[in-house]
């Protein structure tokens, strides 16, 4: 466990330089780089572990605007570089792929010293930290994430894993990777449902553990939008250090780690209910961040300002603040279609629903609710 105090937020001066987070891990401690023209930045490609190869995993559509300027990025440090390239789509997070990955490593004659940089989004990089940590055992990893999803969630933390037909997430590992490297270079080409997908989970960094950055953002809305690096050096960085706060604390999600998860379980529904693919994560955590802060002020731990903000600042960076009918007729219906998703949802405990709730002030804890009172929380947030 390190430091329990999270820094303040020092958003100023705004800068374009590459700045770093340090993610303290004791022995598996690493490093976060966040900046444009990351790949030509000698630093941030120096001080990997050694090896004689590199394996780039990447998709079919990462892989041909990125692969080479990653590979450039290696040269001056790997005699061999190889990619592999997996289908693009959650529908292939699969132990199938995984074992794309394994193969194509063990034709290669990779070996227990060979680096594997995961080069795409949350997929890719769950896919490929997972196939680093099983292959001969563990081999060490870099993640290169690029989208805003991955670079600010998914890449930073050591959560790694494939699907299950029987769960998503299912199979997997904490390993940790070497180093993540957030080029914001990559966002010329991340589509916009992709980007604003990615701000829903900065904004949540905001109830969960830092106003002063919530507020900050609400001020910062526009440039957010227009992609303005300097805004999202700040952006992307304080992301960062607030999951790095919460994963040096809790690397195995025995506790504290779970706020990480505010609006995730109205979100999950949303996804799961509507068929993975209709709705983005990022789209589904959105609206049921809202959910999630209207049941918290239910309960007395927030007053009405927290969800009405978060609301407009959802609604600005385009993304949804009401849930579907999940096919539903009826208002009562459709909620119902919530509560029996959210049951078997796997952070459930013997079938009883934990949701992530906020006091206003950034602070979150875990908590079971009034069936009665999630059902009239979904009735309200529906699209009218
Ligand atoms: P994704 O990896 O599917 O990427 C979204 C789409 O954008 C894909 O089509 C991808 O090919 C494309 N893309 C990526 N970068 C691009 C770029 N720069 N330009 C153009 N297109 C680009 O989705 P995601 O939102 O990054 O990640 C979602 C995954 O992350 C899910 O599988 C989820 O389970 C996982 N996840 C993991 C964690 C964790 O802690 N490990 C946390 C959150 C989410
Ligand atoms: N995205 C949740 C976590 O990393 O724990």
């Amino acid at each position: 466990m390190n430091n329990t105090v999270l820094e303040p937020f020092k958003p100023e001066p705004l800068a374009t330089q590459a700045t770093r987070v340090s993610i303290d891990l004791g022995a598996r401690s690493y490093d976060i780089w966040i900046g444009a023209g990351l790949w030509s930045e000698a630093a941030a490609w120096q001080g990997l572990p050694k090896a004689a190869m590199a394996v780039v995993v990447t998709n079919t559509t990462v892989g041909p605007l990125y692969a080479d300027a990653l590979k450039q990025a290696l040269e001056p440090h790997y005699a061999r570089i190889e990619v592999v390239s997996l289908a693009d789509g959650e529908q292939f997070k699969d132990m199938a792929h995984l074992q794309q990955i394994l193969d194509a490593m063990l034709e290669w004659r990779a070996d227990r010293k060979t680096v594997v940089f995961a080069l795409g989004g949350g997929v890719v990089g769950d896919m490929a930290g997972f196939a680093a940590a099983c292959y001969m055992r563990g081999v060490p990893f870099v993640q290169v994430p690029t989208t805003l999803l991955s670079q600010v969630d998914s890449s930073v933390g050591g959560k790694t894993g494939v699907n299950h037909p029987l769960g998503k997430n299912m199979i997997g590992a904490f390993y940790q990777p070497a180093r993540v490297i957030c080029d914001l270079d990559v966002f010329r080409t991340l589509p916009a449902r992709e980007y604003a997908a990615g701000l829903a989970e900065v904004i949540k960094y905001g109830p969960i553990a830092d106003m002063a950055f919530f507020g900050w953002l609400e001020g910062n809305a526009e440039a957010l939008v227009a992609r303005d690096v300097a805004v999202l050096t700040a952006a992307v960085r304080r992301s960062c250090e607030i999951k790095a706060w919460v994963v040096g604390q809790d690397e195995r999600e025995g506790g504290l780690r779970a706020i990480l998860n505010f609006g995730h379980t109205f979100g999950h529904a949303i996804e799961t209910g509507m068929g993975y693919g209709e709705w983005l994560h990022g789209e589904g955590v959105a609206a049921g961040m809202v959910m999630a802060a209207d049941l918290s002020q239910r309960l007395g731990l927030c007053d009405a300002r927290l969800p009405q903000r978060l609301r407009n600042m959802l609604q600005q960076v385009g993304l949804p603040v009401q849930g579907p009918w999940l096919g539903a007729e009826e208002r009562l219906a459709a909620a119902q279609r919530y509560l029996a998703l959210m049951r078997l949802d796997k952070k459930a405990e013997a079938g009883a629903i934990r949701f992530v709730v906020v006091s206003g002030q950034g602070l979150a804890q875990v908590v079971e609710a009034p069936d009665a009172m999630v059902l009239e929380v979904v009735q309200q947030a529906l699209t009218h």
